[in-house]
């Protein structure tokens, strides 16, 4: 991959004030891209793009609420005004509301669906209607790169995950309705799919109970994740290295997906023992 991978290209994260968005958001900047930082706390995506900008990278801050269909309009048209073009999309935005199923409130449950789910249809939504009536680059570029992050809880039935598990699960299947339609107009949609990563969310939602222990003896890396990891991941399926990879999820979870049966393996001989 060239070092500006992503030069001339308008990228928006949503949720990138903090955690895996505004690394995402950096990487991007720092390979060309106007990133454009967007929160729904409009100060962390502001004080994010400060930061990027002032290393003389293009960046801009935006607010935006993804569970907020007026939110979405304003800040793709803000964005078609300014650009006259988008040419990536992270659906990031998350929340985490845990709790056993049979206590589940409704309006979490509602809640988690709503930003998680509903937020990354709104804006894969209208980003895809923007991609689709901007010309496509000569020499067959594609005209698109859609990310959304999902998560190892969408894909195993974790406890306390009904709400974010759920959302999460729609959204790898939305990954791949998403692909298979809009393919042949050039538009490819992916997800990453991260394991347990340092991040503020995490460390809000896995300081209950055995959660952090659980996911360091489950990983075979036995490790959580740096959002760096997560943002290069995003960078292969933004640029056009990935241009053959569609209605892909990409785990990036240090083996947990792979895993099986694990127990400590009795030590191997040193070289040269026995005969
Ligand atoms: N950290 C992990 O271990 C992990 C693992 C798997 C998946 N993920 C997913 O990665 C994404 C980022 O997670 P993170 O750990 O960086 O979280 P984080 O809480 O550190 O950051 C999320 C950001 O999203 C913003 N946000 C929340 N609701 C929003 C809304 N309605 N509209 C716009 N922005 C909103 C928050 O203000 C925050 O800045 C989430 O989708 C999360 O589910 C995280």
């Amino acid at each position: 991959m060239t070092p500006m991978a992503l030069q001339g290209r308008v990228a928006l994260v949503t949720g990138s004030g903090q955690g895996i968005g505004q690394a995402i958001a950096t990487l991007f900047a720092e390979r060309g891209a106007t990133a454009v930082f967007s929160d729904v706390v409009h100060g962390r995506a502001q004080a994010a793009a400060e930061a990027t900008a002032g290393a003389g990278y293009k960046t801009e801050a935006l607010h935006l609420d993804v569970a907020n269909p007026g939110s979405v309009s304003a800040a793709f048209a803000g964005i078609a005004e300014r650009h006259g073009r988008l040419d990536i999309l992270v659906n990031n935005a998350g929340i985490g509301i845990n709790a056993p199923f049979v206590d589940f409130r409704l309006e979490d449950f509602e809640l988690s669906l709503k930003v998680n789910l509903t937020g990354a249809f709104l804006c894969g939504q209208a980003a895809a209607r923007q991609m689709l009536a901007q010309r496509a680059g000569s020499s067959g570029e594609r005209r698109g790169k859609i990310i959304n992050i999902v998560s190892l809880s969408g894909q195993r039935g974790g406890l306390g995950r009904a709400g974010y598990g759920a959302s999460k699960a729609g959204l790898e299947l939305l990954t791949r309705v998403m692909a298979t339609e809009l393919a042949g107009s050039g538009i490819n949609v992916n997800a990453i799919a991260p394991g347990p990563i340092a991040t503020e969310l995490s460390a809000a939602v896995h300081a209950a109970g055995g959660t952090r222990d659980a996911y360091l003896f489950l990983t075979p890396q036995h490790r959580y994740g740096e959002v760096s990891e997560i943002a290069q991941a995003a960078l292969f399926l933004a640029s056009a290295d990935s241009d053959y990879v569609n209605g892909h999820t990409l785990n990036v979870d240090g083996g947990f997906g792979a895993a099986g049966l694990m127990y400590p393996l009795p030590a191997r001989p040193p070289a040269g023992a026995g005969s």
